[in-house]
């Protein structure tokens, strides 16, 4: 959520601040803007995409070695110019770009208006620059006036600061939003994230909560907020390449990753089939695994997309292992006084690491005495480096704000988790080595099932105008149509419920006539029989069925308007394939609707505010 990058060094900023906003727009894309220290500071700043205001910066250039950017996803005031990031005192000679909540702004800011200070804007972030200009005129001291601010905020924030007092410093601090130092030669580039980052340095130093850095050309120090004295930070290498965080050919960062698929599913069991023992081997979870096994409860957590994949998680786990699970949105469990104890074993999945929900949950989990691990995707994300352990689902970046590769490498993960479990327990060497098969020959039968796109490209058009659908599946799947429902709402702002397919019955049915599309997946596995009568019944009211079934099932020809024909797997791995239709079904209904795919209306891929 918000998009925050600064520069300090020998180039011109104003370039290296643009691009690194056109990396970070994923974030957030209501307004975006720059400050560049010249002599004074010059700030640009428009709402609307990052685009606005490189054609703003092309007609009004401006130059200058020190700045920062931000883009916007809005929370305290409109989009609008006026509560565009940069933020400056009244006088403009400190600059502020901020990721995050401050939560005690408003009694701040009576106190400072009660003390003459002026405020131009509705934002939470303006009343930060005014207290460290505030500060900064009682104490002439730049980096005190700085962390004293910072001490006095309730709430959460990444923020980045320059200023015309100092001009050859860059300030930045973290505590609940991330932030990541790029050292390069002679220059500086921080970051929300580390794509912003990886085009001038691989060598990153990440900030945890409640530090500081003051940042110079040839030199940084990070320091505690509350007590300044000073911590060694480590330096750690950014994994990922350059081609991965760009589109490659396709039209949008969704589609190229969808079709990552095949490859990132093969990333997420490499290393970890051990064909030897008939097992699987996860060595985030080597020092946790008997406990994991001896477990007498897991708690799952997540938001989203994290948390349908959680879902098919409980499925798995309870099937294959017999461990009990519990499935719960972080935002939920976070707040209502979960009973945990140090038995229990809480999971955080999260594809950024830094949903602030996930984040909170997975804290409050800990300080209830539980041991957490954590299936994460980003590499030193804060929920990786929080966790007692856990699995990275090695899904690569995923930029696209719907998320999709990630999905299916969190499924990967728990699948692999739940049968390294399963062997621990009760599943035989002989059913291990038929699943190791069938997980080998997964990345092939996602290939095969991605290339039906043209039908779905199809099946798009004749029912882009749809203002509703429903997605309906059982067991393994019904988590798969939850997570079709949500991809079709969040970018292509149809309406879309997911349910189990026998819950239709209850209510959902009454929706259906002649005009209600609904997506059966109607996988070949135990239930299926009992998805054919779900069928039936949203025949028998002329709604239009499109179903998703296994390669060679004819009996559903007769059924349904439209089949979707996948491969088969093993039952527990069919919503690995299952989704994919889903995806591109979404996909597609957003182009053909005209939609931004990628930047879906005020959504933002990483939420770190509450
Ligand atoms: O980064 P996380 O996995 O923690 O994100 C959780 C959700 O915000 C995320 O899955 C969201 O629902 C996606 N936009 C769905 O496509």
């Amino acid at each position: 959520m918000c998009g925050i990058v600064g520069y300090i060094g020998e180039q011109d900023a104003t370039s290296i601040l643009l691009n690194g906003l056109k990396r970070l727009e994923y974030r957030g894309y209501d307004s975006a803007g720059v400050a560049v220290v010249n002599g004074g500071l010059t700030v640009k700043k428009r709402v609307g995409k990052v685009s606005v205001l490189d054609r703003v910066l092309q007609t009004e250039p401006v130059s200058g070695t020190v700045g920062i950017g931000h883009t916007r996803w809005a929370t305290h005031g409109a989009p609008n110019d006026l509560n565009a990031h940069p933020h400056t005192d009244e006088d403009g000679e400190i600059a502020l770009i901020h990721n995050g909540i401050i939560e005690n702004y408003a009694a701040l800011k009576k106190k400072l208006a009660a003390d003459g200070y002026t405020f131009r804007s509705e934002t939470d972030t303006e009343v930060l620059v005014v207290l460290i200009r505030a500060f900064y005129d009682e104490l002439g001291d730049m980096a005190k006036a700085f962390r004293y601010a910072l001490k006095q905020v309730v709430g959460a924030y990444g923020i980045a600061m320059v200023s015309a007092f100092d001009p050859n410093r860059l300030y930045v601090a973290r505590n609940g939003s991330p932030l990541a130092i790029g050292i390069g030669d002679g220059e500086f580039i921080v970051a929300s994230d580390a794509s912003a980052i990886v085009q001038h340095t691989r060598q990153v130093v990440y900030l945890d909560d409640g530090e500081m850095a003051v940042i110079e050309r040839d030199r940084y120090v990070t320091k505690r907020i509350d007590d300044d004295t000073t911590v060694d930070k480590e330096v750690e290498e950014v994994e990922f390449d350059l081609a991965e965080i760009e589109k490659g050919g396709y039209d949008h960062f969704m589609l190229k990753e969808i079709f990552e698929q095949p490859e990132t599913i093969r990333n997420a069991m490499r290393g970890r089939l051990d064909s030897e023992a008939s097992t699987v081997r996860l060595g985030g979870l080597m020092n946790v695994i008997d406990r994991l096994r001896d477990a007498q409860r897991l708690i799952i957590v997540g938001c989203g997309t994290s948390f349908h994949a959680g879902l098919v998680g409980e499925y798995l786990i309870e099937g294959l292992a017999g461990i009990p699970v519990e499935v719960e949105y972080a935002s939920e469990f976070r707040y209502r006084d979960p009973i945990i104890t140090k038995d229990d074993i809480v999971i955080a999945i999260s594809q950024s690491g830094e949903t602030s929900d996930t984040l909170a949950a997975l804290r409050e989990a800990k300080r209830r005495g539980a041991m957490t691990l954590g299936i994460v995707n980003v590499v030193g994300s804060s929920i990786a480096r929080e966790t007692d352990a856990g699995v990275y689902s090695h899904a690569g970046p995923e930029i696209g704000v719907a998320s999709t590769k990630a999905f299916t490498s969190q499924l990967m993960v728990l699948a692999l988790m739940a049968v390294k479990l399963a062997r621990m327990k009760r599943m035989s060497a002989s059913e291990g080595e038929a699943v190791l098969a069938a997980l080998r020959e997964l990345p092939e039968k996602v290939e095969y099932a991605l290339s039906r796109h043209e039908q779905i490209q199809e099946i798009a058009k004749a029912y882009a105008q749809a203002p509703n659908f429903l997605y309906l599946g059982r067991g393994y799947n019904y988590p798969v149509a939850l997570e079709g429902a949500l991809k079709l709402k969040e970018i292509s702002y149809i309406h879309a419920e997911g349910y189990p397919a026998a819950e239709m019955k209850h209510g959902p049915i009454a929706l259906i006539d002649e005009n209600m599309p609904v997506v059966f997946i109607a996988a070949q596995d135990g239930v299926y029989n009992k998805v054919v009568s779900n069928i039936e019944e949203v025949r028998a009211r002329n709604g239009r069925v499109i179903a998703i079934t296994n390669e060679g099932n004819q009996q559903i020809e007769g059924l349904a308007e439209h089949v979707i024909y996948v491969p088969e797997t093993l039952p527990f791995l069919s919503p690995i394939i299952n989704v994919l239709p889903l995806q591109l079904l979404s996909y597609y209904m957003a182009v053909e609707r005209g939609c931004n795919v990628d930047q879906p209306r005020n959504l933002a891929k990483s939420v770190t505010v509450e």
